[in-house]
């Protein structure tokens, strides 16, 4: 199985999925790491583990069709059975999650359906709850909305910063993640009419 992974900055999600690949030996290979942005910091250790890197700047189009049809281009050149949305900060056209349906995966820092969009740690903190996450789901056309796969949660304590409390929801990513990367390679997470399924009988 072919594994493409979309990036905008930092990639420690990325990483935790390359490195549990190689780590737990999964039936696939990472394909590809794709970048909107040159100054990803990501791309040099995709780089690094011999993975192919690609940039496809959004500045460099007029248009978010034609960025998206640009980008649509060069991950299927990778043949991916899987695209991973890991920190990748573009809205994406309809026409662009249609193609990708059921086999694009995005991990958002919230309990969703609180928190969509962006600041979801100081979103989280001004509302006051006494727990926060992360959440795995395949991506649909509506932002932050798409039928949910797994979540993390993490207590709020009373003198959270958004540092804190965003350091104490990425390392549970770091391992929520890979886990859920991990089912759809091995064909136990399916998801049909929009119902997620997760076999774990095996
Ligand atoms: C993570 O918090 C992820 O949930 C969100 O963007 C952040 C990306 O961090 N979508 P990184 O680039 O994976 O380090």
């Amino acid at each position: 199985k072919n594994i493409v992974i979309l990036i905008s900055g930092r990639g420690s999600n990325m990483e935790a999925v390359i490195r549990a690949a190689q780590a737990e030996q999964w039936p696939a290979r990472i394909a590809a790491v794709i970048s909107n942005r040159s100054d990803a910091a990501g791309l040099a250790f995709a780089a690094k583990h011999g993975i192919a890197t690609a940039v496809v700047a959004n500045k460099d189009y007029a248009t978010r069709a034609e960025f998206d049809a640009a980008l649509q281009t060069v991950i299927d050149g990778h043949a991916p059975d899987l695209v991973v949305l890991a920190g990748f900060m573009r809205i994406l056209t309809p026409q662009f999650v249609e193609h990708y349906a059921g086999r694009m995966l995005n991990i958002h820092p919230s309990l969703l359906p609180l928190f969509p969009g962006l600041a979801t740690h100081a979103q989280a903190l001004a509302a006051g709850v006494a727990e926060h996450g992360a959440t795995v789901h395949f991506v649909t056309a509506e932002l932050d909305h798409g039928p949910m796969v797994a979540q993390a949660v993490v207590p709020v304590l009373a003198d959270d910063t958004v540092d804190s409390l965003s350091a104490r929801v990425l390392a549970q990513e770091h391992t929520l993640y890979p886990r859920a990367v991990r089912w759809f390679i091995e064909g136990r997470l399916t998801i049909e009419q929009g119902q997620v399924h997760v076999d774990h009988t095996t």
